[in-house]
């Protein structure tokens, strides 16, 4: 499927390029400084020049903290920015992919959240994302999956800040253990969005590995493969006031993707082996 990849050089952008290339399929990835999301006259000349069959959105403003003090900023990236990206699709008939966020949820609940659950953000990233989501929707057909808490090649995430304390060669860690989500390696959501599009799947649908943990278990289980030594202490998340409040639970149900692509969602410990393969890093897994 000819692709047009916004946000190409983040994180899930490199991922998803990566895929689609292994797939055989043209994909043509666009940073920002070639594509501005919030400029509609460059989309339209990316689409109608590339003329691609999907279009898929992975840009985004993502740093959660900042976005409370730049809420313009992330509005008109994460929100407004989307109807362009949708406006562009449609010049040329393409379907649209938009990649959100479990951040759209409260995290009060105790049990998975579906696609139906009602949405209630808590930070300005998620209610930007959240106004997104609205904005893609409109578009007939097209599909929005939210993912959660990303870890993989090509960027800054949990993962890759644990091993960097690892190397620092601190005595121990201190992680949060009152925060519950689950970590989704980019290469199996590559995969996943891919297969998606390829069924034919519109509307929202739920993406995340399997099983759910605390931050500070996915810290520990880092440290088990390539540190066993290192104490991960538990600490509460209010030892670490930060400026965005963070969804104590924030399970995505994943049970309409499942069905969609006929099998099991991957799990993360097997996204954790190849990114320690990936990274020269000894695991023992
Ligand atoms: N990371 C997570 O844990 C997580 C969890 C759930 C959902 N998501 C969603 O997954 C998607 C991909 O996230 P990611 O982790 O891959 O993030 P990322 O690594 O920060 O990638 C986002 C990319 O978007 C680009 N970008 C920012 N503003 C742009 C603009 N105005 N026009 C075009 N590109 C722009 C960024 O470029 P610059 O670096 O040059 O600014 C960056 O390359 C996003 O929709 C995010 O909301 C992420």
């Amino acid at each position: 499927m000819r692709s047009l990849i916004l946000g190409g050089e983040g994180m899930l952008g490199r991922a998803l390029v990566e895929e689609a290339r292994r797939r055989g399929f043209a994909a043509l990835a666009l940073s920002r400084s070639v594509a501005d999301i919030t400029d509609p006259d460059c989309l339209s000349h990316w689409v109608e020049s590339w003329r691609p069959a999907l279009v898929v959105n992975c840009a985004a403003y993502t740093q959660v903290d900042a976005c409370e003090e730049k809420r313009d900023h992330a509005f008109a990236v994460n929100g407004a920015a989307v109807a362009h990206v949708a406006a562009a699709a449609r010049r040329v008939d393409a379907r649209l992919l938009q990649v959100s966020t479990d951040y759209v949820f409260d995290g009060t609940a105790s049990e998975p959240y579906t696609e139906e659950a009602a949405t209630a953000p808590i930070s300005v990233y998620g209610e930007s994302k959240l106004a997104g989501e609205a904005l893609a929707l409109a578009y007939e057909g097209a599909l929005v999956v939210r993912a959660s808490w990303l870890f993989g090649p090509g960027g800054p995430n949990f993962a890759a800040t644990i091993l960097r304390l690892i190397d620092r060669g601190d005595a121990q860690l201190r992680v949060v253990d009152d925060q519950v989500g689950s970590p989704t390696y980019t290469p199996f959501l590559a995969a996943a969005l891919l297969d998606l599009a390829a069924v034919g799947a519109t509307g929202l649908v739920h993406y995340r590995n399997r099983e759910p943990v605390s931050w500070h278990g996915f810290a520990s289980e880092i440290a088990r493969r390539v540190a066993p030594q290192l104490e991960v202490a538990p600490v509460a998340t209010s030892e670490f006031p930060r400026p965005a409040p963070r969804p104590a639970f924030s399970v995505l149900d994943v049970g309409r993707c499942e069905r969609l692509l006929g099998r099991p969602v991957a799990r993360w410990r097997d996204g954790l082996d190849d990114y320690l393969t990936r990274l020269d890093r000894s695991t023992d897994g």
